[in-house]
């Protein structure tokens, strides 16, 4: 199928490691010209040299996204070096383990910055450029939106405000025929996954109980099965889905738990 993404400038909030690298490298593939937004020079010059070498487009800057003014000129970068956006993924973020107990005031908004505030920003930055080429939107979202997890209240609410976002977006940006959508994550093995199944006493017996309770095949999400989702929609092959939110769980959240 082809999804008409050939020459597409696209942010990718995080785009150097983990989901948004699988999403980074999916555009690649498919010939857009992705530009990484995350805060790690050498693994952001990683991923572009592969795909470089590989003779795929890509691009990158850096910035500290929970910074607003570096949300700013990380745009302006995009605007200015390509004249055009043709769609923005906000993906990057940290669970971070603010809980009610374990937090306080500063740590609350910091995670919510850290998780939140750049996904407005990056939004509200690139509105302009998106407005001209009716470019669309997606969102990565944790499923801890839905669920829970416990000592994750920052996180957690960072990713409610996500999934809000992507209606309230949505609807806002009906008038200029931008399409907003979500795909939400249950468990991926990324490197944010690792340090946090590290962060148990025996990492190894809680990542295969957490892999026994995923009904379909009993095994995490790869991030390319992610990647692949997310790029569809931000494609004007799914030209008339927008405000949804798309699980790609194995069925983690919705299915019958008795189920073997
Ligand atoms: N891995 C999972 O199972 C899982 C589950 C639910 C949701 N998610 C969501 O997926 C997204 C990506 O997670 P991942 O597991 O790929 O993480 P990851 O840590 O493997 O990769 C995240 C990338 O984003 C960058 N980044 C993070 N915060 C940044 C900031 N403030 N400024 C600039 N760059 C920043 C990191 O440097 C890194 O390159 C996150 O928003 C997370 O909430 C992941």
């Amino acid at each position: 199928m082809d999804l008409h993404l050939k020459n597409k400038v696209i942010v990718v909030s995080g785009g150097a490691l983990g989901i948004g690298q699988a999403i980074t490298r999916c555009l690649a593939a498919e010939g857009a010209t992705p530009v990484i937004i995350g805060k790690d020079q050498s693994d952001n010059e990683a991923t572009v040299a592969e795909l470089q070498n590989a003779g795929l487009q890509a691009d990158h800057f850096v910035a500290e996204l929970s910074d607003g003014a570096q949300c700013k000129n990380a745009i302006a970068y995009v605007s200015e070096k390509y004249g055009r956006i043709d769609g923005l993924i906000n993906n990057a973020g940290i669970n971070d383990g603010v809980g009610l107990e374990s937090g306080d005031e500063a740590r609350f908004l910091d995670s919510y910055k850290k998780n939140a505030l750049h996904y407005y920003l990056l939004a509200h930055y690139a509105l302009p450029d998106l407005k001209a080429s009716k470019g669309a939107i997606v969102n990565i979202i944790s499923k801890v939106a839905e669920t829970g997890q416990g000592n994750t209240s920052g996180y957690a609410a960072a990713n409610g405000a996500r999934s809000a976002l992507t209606r309230e977006w949505a609807v806002e940006l009906l008038p200029y025929d931008i399409r907003v959508n979500a795909v939400i994550v249950s468990e991926s093995f990324t490197d944010m996954y690792r340090k946090w199944i590290a962060s148990f006493e025996d990492g190894a017996a809680k990542k295969a109980m957490i892999e026994s309770r995923i009904p379909f095949q009993k095994r995490m999400t790869t991030p390319g099965e992610i990647a692949s989702m997310v790029v569809f929609l931000l494609s004007p092959v799914s030209s008339h889905t927008t405000g949804q939110l798309i699980h790609v769980d194995g069925g983690y959240v919705h299915l019958d738990r008795a189920v073997k």
